[in-house]
């Protein structure tokens, strides 16, 4: 088989756009401490049972204290929310610290201000190459809209930048 060259791998997989999202969950004993990572590889998996993936790196610290809690909620980025976005990417202050953020009822962050929240218990890590494939079990979800969905654009990413959606 031909070795897949990586700056290509990642040049070709840039084409296919993403949304952003944070996904967060809790972290240690105290009720207002949390984790979070900015994740463009979050999918929709099955309806019945209602699962959902997303995919850390092995690599990812982040990732590893997020794992001890066994579960995450998915906040879905709008388009007005790069500054958001940032400071999670960043991570130089706590972000949890700079926005408005509330624990859902089953326990993991809900960040204000963004499209739709999917509030999941983790089922499985599977192995996936240097990443998890990390299934969820949703146990509540919800958007920021009326009966037609969720309000407003959403925050696309592609070829290593954000953008957002406009109809042809
Ligand atoms: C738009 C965007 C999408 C990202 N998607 C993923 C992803 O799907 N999986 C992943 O592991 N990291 C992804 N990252 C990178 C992580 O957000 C970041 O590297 C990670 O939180 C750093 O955590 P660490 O300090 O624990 O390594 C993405 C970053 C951006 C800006």
């Amino acid at each position: 088989m031909a070795e897949i060259d990586s700056a290509v791998f990642r040049q070709v997989l840039g084409a296919y756009p993403t949304g952003v999202t944070i996904v967060a969950s809790p972290f240690g004993d105290a009720t207002n401490t949390a984790r979070a990572m900015v994740i463009g590889s979050f999918g929709s998996v099955s309806l019945d049972p209602p699962l959902v993936q997303f995919m850390p790196a092995k690599s990812s610290a982040t990732w590893a204290e997020m794992a001890e809690s066994g579960k995450y909620c998915v906040n879905v980025l709008a388009d007005d929310q790069v500054d958001t976005c940032n400071k999670f990417f960043k991570k130089d202050v706590d972000p949890f610290s700079e926005v408005e953020w509330e624990m859902t009822d089953n326990g993991s962050p809900r960040i204000a201000g963004c499209l739709a929240w999917i509030d999941c218990d983790v089922v499985e890590a599977v192995d996936a190459g240097d990443h998890w494939i990390v299934l969820g079990k949703v146990v509540a979800m919800g958007h920021n809209g009326g009966e037609d969905g969720a309000e407003g654009k959403p925050l696309l990413f592609f070829k290593g930048g954000y953008g957002t959606f406009g109809e042809l």
